[in-house]
C-alpha cells in the first residue's frame, strides 16, 4: 500500500489551515438576506440576443469580494430565458488569460457550426458569435451553460463560470405550476483563501474531483427562501459544482419531484431526499402546509467513493470518513448535514391546488443497437501524489480529439450500458450532449418512473442502462463524466451521429 510521504503530508496540512479560515469566513457571511440571483435576459419577439464576456475579476460572493471567473461580472452567470422556437444569438468575448468556449448543457440543438459545438477553442482576447434556434418542439426545462474547453473545464467552472438556461413552455403553463412561487437555486461550492482567491487543487483533489468548503446558493451563503402558508414553492435546482454531490433534504417537508434534467415527468413523485450529482437538475414542489417557522434546506453526508486512492496514508487523518474542513481532499466526505438555505413561512393564502398530472413522458421504442461503456480509472492503487500517470477512461481509452469512439445513425434508438468498473468504486456521473435519454434500469432493476435525463449517476460497481433517441441533428459531439476533473483527465469520448445514407 502506498504511503503518504512527508512532502505530501505537508501540503495537506497547509491546505487544511486555509480551509479552516475559509469556514470561519463563511460563517461570518451566513444568514444574510439579499435578493436572489439578480440579472436575467429573456427573449423578445423570438430572439434572445446578449453579450457575454468571460473575465477574471473581483466579484461579490456572499457579500464579500472574491476573485473569480465570471460571465458579465456575475456569479452565478446571468440566467437566460427563451421559448421553444426562439433564436439565440450570443456575442461571446473571452477576456480570460486561457482559451475557453461555451456549452449549452441539455439543449437539443445542433452540435455543429456556431451552435453547441464543444470543439471550439476561443483564445484569450477573441470573440465568437454563437447562433442557433431552439426547435419548436423543444421541451421546457432547466438547462444551463458553462465552458467546455478540454483540460480547462473543471478549473473554469470551479472559478465561477456557469449560469442557467431556461426554456419556458408546457410545464410552466400548467395552472397549478403557474400559481407556485418560482425560485432558482444554483448550487456551487468554492475554495477560497483569506483574500478571496481560488485555491488551486492538489493532485489528489483533482483525482477525486475538486471540491470547496464554501457552499453557496446563487452566490450566497444560506439565503432565505419564503413560502406562504397554503402556498406552493417551485424550486428549480442546478448542481453547478464540478465534483460535489448534494443530497438534499428539507426539514419536515417532503419534496415533490416534477422535472428532471430533460424536462417534466408525468406526475409528481414524493421524495424524502434527492441526490443531485454534478451537472444534474431537478425541479421540486414544496407545499406550505407546516407550522410557521424556519426549516433548513440541508445537504446530507454522501460518500461518492474513491477513498481507496488514498492508500494506507489516510490512517493518520482519522480513517475513511473525515469531517468537513478536509476540502483539499476533494471528496465531500462530510459527516454531518450542512445548511444550504433556510425556508421561512411568511403570510398565508387559501391552499393552492396541487398538480396531479404533469407532462406525459413518451415510451421509447426498443433499441436498434446496444453498446457497452466501461467507466474506470487506470493506474489503480498508485496512491496519493504518485499517480501522475493516472487517467480516467471509457472502455480503457482516454479522450482523443482525433478519434471517433462511437458512431451512431441519426433517427435510431440505442441502449447504452454504462458499467462502472472503477477499482476505487468512485461514482461517475455520465453525461451526453445534444440528445436526452431515459434510464431503463439500474443493476437490472427497472426504473420506478420514466424521466428524461442528460446526466446519470453511475455508482461504483453499478450498471446503468440508458435509452437514447438520436434525433434531428447529425454531427460530432461528446459524452463524458461530469466530475469535470475526470473529464479533463480524459474521461470523455466522441460520438458521431451520421445521417442515414
Ligand atoms: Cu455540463 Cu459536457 O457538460
Ligand atoms: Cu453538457
Ligand atoms: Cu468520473
Amino acid at each position: 500500500m502506498p504511503k503518504m510521504n512527508r512532502r505530501q503530508f505537508f501540503i495537506l496540512g497547509a491546505a487544511g489551515a486555509v480551509t479552516a479560515s475559509v469556514a470561519n469566513w463563511a460563517i461570518a457571511q451566513s444568514n444574510k438576506t439579499s435578493p436572489a440571483s439578480s440579472k436575467f435576459y429573456k427573449s423578445a419577439n423570438g430572439l434572445l440576443e446578449v453579450n457575454l464576456e468571460a473575465s477574471y475579476r473581483p466579484v461579490n460572493l456572499a457579500g464579500k469580494q472574491a476573485y473569480l471567473m465570471s460571465y458579465n461580472g456575475q456569479v452565478p452567470a446571468p440566467r437566460l430565458e427563451v421559448k421553444a422556437g426562439d433564436t439565440v444569438r450570443i456575442h461571446f468575448t473571452n477576456n480570460l488569460s486561457q482559451p475557453t468556449n461555451l456549452h449549452y448543457h441539455g439543449l437539443h440543438v445542433p452540435p455543429t457550426g456556431n451552435a453547441d459545438n464543444p470543439f471550439f477553442s476561443i483564445p484569450p482576447g477573441e470573440n465568437l458569435t454563437y447562433e442557433f434556434t431552439i426547435p419548436k418542439n423543444h421541451p421546457s426545462g432547466t438547462f444551463w451553460y458553462h465552458p467546455h474547453h478540454h483540460v480547462y473545464v473543471a478549473e473554469q467552472l470551479f472559478a465561477g463560470l456557469a449560469g442557467l438556461f431556461i426554456v419556458r413552455g408546457e410545464l410552466d403553463e400548467i395552472p397549478e405550476i403557474q400559481a407556485a412561487k418560482e425560485e432558482f437555486l444554483v448550487l456551487k461550492d468554492f475554495d477560497l483563501d483569506e483574500d478571496g482567491r481560488i485555491l488551486a487543487p492538489n493532485h489528489m483533489a483533482m483525482m477525486l474531483g475538486r471540491e470547496g468548503q464554501l457552499l453557496t446558493v446563487n452566490g450566497q451563503v444560506n439565503p432565505n427562501l419564503s413560502i406562504a402558508k397554503g402556498g406552493l414553492l417551485r424550486l428549480r435546482m442546478l448542481n453547478a459544482s464540478p465534483s460535489r454531490f448534494y443530497r438534499l433534504s428539507l426539514e419536515n417537508h417532503p419534496l415533490y419531484l416534477i422535472a428532471t434534467d430533460g424536462g417534466a415527468i408525468s406526475a409528481p413523485v414524493e421524495l424524502e431526499e434527492l441526490l443531485l450529482a454534478p451537472g444534474e437538475r431537478a425541479e421540486l414542489l414544496v407545499r406550505g402546509d407546516r407550522g410557521p417557522g424556519q426549516y433548513r434546506l440541508l445537504t446530507l453526508p454522501y460518500d461518492r467513493g474513491g477513498m481507496g486512492m488514498m492508500g494506507g496514508g489516510m490512517g493518520m487523518m482519522g480513517g475513511h470518513r473525515m469531517g468537513s474542513g478536509m476540502g483539499m481532499m476533494g471528496n465531500s466526505s462530510q459527516t454531518s448535514p450542512q445548511v444550504l438555505a433556510t425556508l421561512t413561512y411568511q403570510g398565508s393564502v387559501a391552499t393552492l391546488p396541487f398538480p396531479e398530472r404533469l407532462i406525459p413522458v413518451e415510451t421509447l421504442p426498443k433499441p436498434e443497437t446496444v453498446r457497452r461503456f466501461e467507466l474506470s480509472m487506470s493506474g489503480m492503487g498508485m496512491g496519493m501524489g504518485s499517480g501522475m500517470g493516472m487517467s480516467f477512461t471509457f472502455n480503457g481509452q482516454t479522450y482523443d480529439m482525433d478519434r471517433i469512439d462511437t458512431s451512431v445513425k441519426l433517427n435510431t434508438v440505442e441502449d447504452w450500458e454504462l458499467i462502472n468498473v472503477d477499482p476505487d468504486r468512485m461514482d461517475h456521473p455520465f453525461h451526453l450532449h445534444i440528445n436526452r435519454f431515459q434510464i431503463v434500469s439500474r443493476n437490472g432493476q427497472p426504473e420506478p418512473y420514466r424521466a428524461w435525463k442528460d446526466t446519470v449517476l453511475v455508482r461504483g460497481g453499478e450498471t446503468v442502462r440508458i435509452r437514447i433517441p438520436f434525433r434531428d441533428f447529425a454531427g460530432k459531439t461528446v459524452y463524458h463524466c461530469h466530475i469535470l476533473d475526470h473529464e479533463d483527465l480524459g474521461m470523455m469520448g466522441i460520438v458521431e451521429i451520421k445521417p442515414a445514407a
